[in-house]
């Protein structure tokens, strides 16, 4: 693709993921053993674009440039643009603004699960040449999206989170435009949440009198920023999995489309998918039911789990219920605890939630 860059947004604070997000990036939270991340890189390699920004917070930037490097590993150049503060999407664009120059660009937000990629949107773009081209979904929700409302093909008016939405049409997290966008973001102002918003400075083109169009998702799009979306979005994605078994089984099985990767350990244990087990993982005297993805070298011993996301180092053993529906962070242990006396001992980070029986 000549001359179009690609944007990724990956600072913010996460927030809405705590307490994973004290200590991590939520872009780099796994679904199915993959940094959400990943995902939209692959997805700009997919559609040709060759050089990737990606947008970085100072407190997680250095995670994130560990995990995505320079970008060979999947086929991009990958610069990195620090956003000392999370001023909002618009603000984003104005720091990446020497790094854009006069390239026309698509903006990921680097918490976006899009199924199918952006070829298609990138070929409306680069076919109808219009300023912006703007991704849209019907959603139940749209008071907590950007909403926009058409006119045949051309978007009108863009609202961030109207408390009483006029369409059902949320702002997905990918938007292409021409440098006719840095103009916009400049001469917009702050939100009433204080940040320079992306649905403002496209509202500015909009009036300006430049066309905006609109662009249906026709699979599934998923904002990872809950719990639930994450959960929902490691079901979608663990739906499309190949099945693939490279660890060792003893007196195992296996049913359905499951990953076991080289260098886990089943004993004695059943994992029925789809599910994702990853290396270095120990699975001893389970259960682990569907839509479950087991970062690497975690330790599961008598116990049960099923959708839920456990990440690396994470500890199970023996528990009287089944665990579901859960994310457990790096190295987080739960198990039951003969000590006497017999009682509850946590040590739990700020922000957690446990739910026993
Ligand atoms: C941002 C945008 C919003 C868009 C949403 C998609 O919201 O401001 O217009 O619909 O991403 O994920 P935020 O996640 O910053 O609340």
């Amino acid at each position: 693709m000549p001359d179009l860059k690609g944007l990724i947004l990956s600072g913010g604070k996460g927030t809405r993921l705590r307490p994973i997000t004290h200590t991590s990036a939520k872009q780099l939270v796994p679904v199915a053993n993959k940094p959400v991340l990943f995902y939209g890189i692959e997805a700009m390699a997919q559609a040709g674009i060759e050089e990737v920004g990606i947008i970085i917070a100072p407190e997680t930037g250095e995670e994130i440039r560990t995990a995505a490097g320079d970008g060979s590993q999947f086929g991009v150049r990958i610069t990195y643009i620090v956003q000392d503060e999370p001023l909002g999407l618009a603000h984003a664009v104005l720091t990446a603004e020497a790094f854009l120059g006069q390239s026309s660009f698509v903006m990921y937000l680097g918490d976006n699960l899009l199924q199918g990629g952006i070829d298609d949107l990138v070929n409306a773009f680069v076919a109808g040449g219009p300023e912006a081209l703007i991704l849209l979904t019907p959603v139940s929700d749209p008071e907590n999206y950007g909403v926009a409302e058409l006119d045949g093909e051309r978007v009108v008016r863009l609202v961030e989170k109207p408390p009483e939405p006029q369409t059902d049409l949320a702002l997905v997290g990918v938007y292409m435009f021409t440098p006719a966008i840095h103009s916009a973001a400049k001469a917009i102002d702050p939100s009433a949440r204080g940040e320079l918003e992306i649905t403002d400075a496209i509202q500015h083109l909009v009036d300006r009198g430049l066309r905006v169009e609109p662009h249906i998702v026709r699979g599934w799009w998923k904002d990872t920023g809950r719990l639930d979306d994450m959960l929902a979005a490691n079901r979608l994605v663990l739906d499309t999995i190949q099945a693939r078994l490279e660890g060792e089984l003893i007196d195992s099985q296996v049913d359905g489309r499951v990953v076991i990767e080289a260098g886990a350990v089943l004993e004695r244990s059943t994992v029925r998918g789809p599910a994702i087990i990853g290396s270095g993982t120990r699975l001893t005297d389970c259960y682990i039911g569907p839509y479950t993805a087991i970062g690497r070298d975690c330790t599961i011993t008598g116990a049960e789990v099923e959708h839920s996301i456990l990440l690396s180092g994470a500890v199970v053993r023996d528990l009287a219920g089944r665990m579901e529906s859960s994310l457990l962070g790096r190295n987080v242990t739960i198990g039951r605890d003969q000590r006497q006396p017999r009682a509850y001992r946590f040590l739990v980070g700020d922000n957690s939630e446990i739910g026993i029986l």
